[in-house]
């Protein structure tokens, strides 16, 4: 199936989305193959350092309600100069460091984020800039669940052909957005950024071959009054039990269909990303889906929700930590504001 029918797909099944039962849907989406080599990875953090102690000093909360009810004990922090251009920067310059490509081979930049640095022009713009890319850059913003459809869309500008390099990246600066004052966000969030490269590979002859084999991408706006930045607010507001009850519940009926999509069960999977919104989420769909914990990526402890950035964060810590290798199938899924969600499983290999 190309990647385009498979976009339809995907699309009629985000109409079919907008009834707020959509979630629930019965998972199967069609499988999808596009064969490309995962050539390089990295990710950044800002240098500041916001503990659970910190929070603790100058908020209603305590460590204890934060550990139990979150799984975060602390959050990196923009200081002066750190903005989502330079963070991505840094992430994408390490994939492609790691890849050992040249920024002139890049053909495009994906960069996924919710906080933007100006409106005009898009930040991915100061990225390609910086990092001194070819000429072809956009922001995606499907918030929380930005990078997820960011590899869709790399994986269908390879398909479509012309492109033979795409960088996609995750990168935020979601402590800019967020109520310092207001316990119920404060608490969540950090700033960071992820990054992978994708290469065009040829069709694999067999199953084998590296790519994308399957994509879930979702949508229920009937869930925008209770995750967003109100009009002529700064600031990012959540209804944190209803934004739970949901999340957990499309994230997991996501996934199910990306696997049952692909044809494969939880067993095959050699590592599970979710996004790091709530470690509570984390393993609710870990146990639904059957993942055992030494087949999930956590690193919400350390770095909180960093929005876009927490897949390609996650993936880039398991990979350096020498927990894939090529062959291995990888589920990455994540839930965001809209709602927005969106999964994928990828034959890994370079
Ligand atoms: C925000 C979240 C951690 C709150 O946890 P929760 O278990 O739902 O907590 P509740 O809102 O039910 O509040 C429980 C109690 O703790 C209190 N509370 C809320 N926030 C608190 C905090 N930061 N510190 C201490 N107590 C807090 C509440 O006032 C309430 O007190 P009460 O029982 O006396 O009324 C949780 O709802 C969550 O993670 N939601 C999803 C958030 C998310 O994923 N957002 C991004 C999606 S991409």
């Amino acid at each position: 199936m190309t990647v385009a029918t498979a976009a339809t797909a995907a699309a009629s099944r985000t109409s079919a989305a907008s009834a707020p039962a959509a979630a629930t849907r019965p998972p199967g989406g069609p499988p999808v193959r596009v064969p490309c080599r995962f050539l390089g990875w990295g990710a950044a953090v800002p240098g500041g350092r916001l503990t659970n102690a910190d929070l603790e000093a100058r908020l209603d909360t305590s460590d204890a309600w934060i550990t139990e009810r979150t799984g975060i004990r602390e959050r990196r922090t923009s200081g002066s100069g750190e903005t989502t251009a330079s963070l991505a920067t840094a992430a994408g310059r390490a994939a492609l460091e790691r890849a050992g490509v040249a920024p002139s081979e890049v053909d495009l930049v994906l960069l996924a984020t919710t906080t933007a640095d100006t409106p005009c022009p898009s930040t991915a713009a100061h990225v390609q800039h910086a990092l001194g890319t070819r000429g072809p850059a956009v922001d995606v913003n499907a918030a929380c669940a930005g990078f997820v459809y960011g590899l869709h869309l790399a994986a269908a500008a390879i398909h479509a052909g012309g492109l033979s390099r795409v960088l996609v990246i995750g990168g935020e600066r979601i402590t800019a957005i967020t109520d310092p004052d207001d316990r119920a966000t404060a608490i969540l969030f950090g700033d960071g950024a992820g990054a992978l490269l994708l290469e065009v590979a040829q069709p694999a002859a067999g199953e084998a071959g590296p790519g994308l084999l399957a994509v879930d991408l979702g949508g229920d706006g009937s869930a925008i009054p209770h995750l967003g930045i109100p009009a002529g607010d700064r600031y990012l507001r959540m209804d944190g039990q209803e934004v739970f009850r949901r999340a957990t519940r499309a994230m997991a009926t996501s996934c199910e269909a990306v696997l049952d999509g692909a044809g494969v069960s939880a067993e095959d999977v050699a590592l599970f990303v979710p996004h790091q919104a709530n470690r509570r989420i984390i393993d609710a769909t870990a146990a639904r889906l059957g993942f055992p914990a030494d087949r999930v990526a956590v690193n919400i402890d350390r770095y909180g929700n960093t929005s876009a950035a927490s897949v390609p964060m996650a993936l880039a810590e398991a990979l350096d930590a020498g927990r894939l290798s090529s062959g291995d199938l990888v589920l990455l899924s994540a839930v965001g504001a809209g709602l927005s969600w969106g999964s994928t499983l990828l034959r890994w290999g370079a």
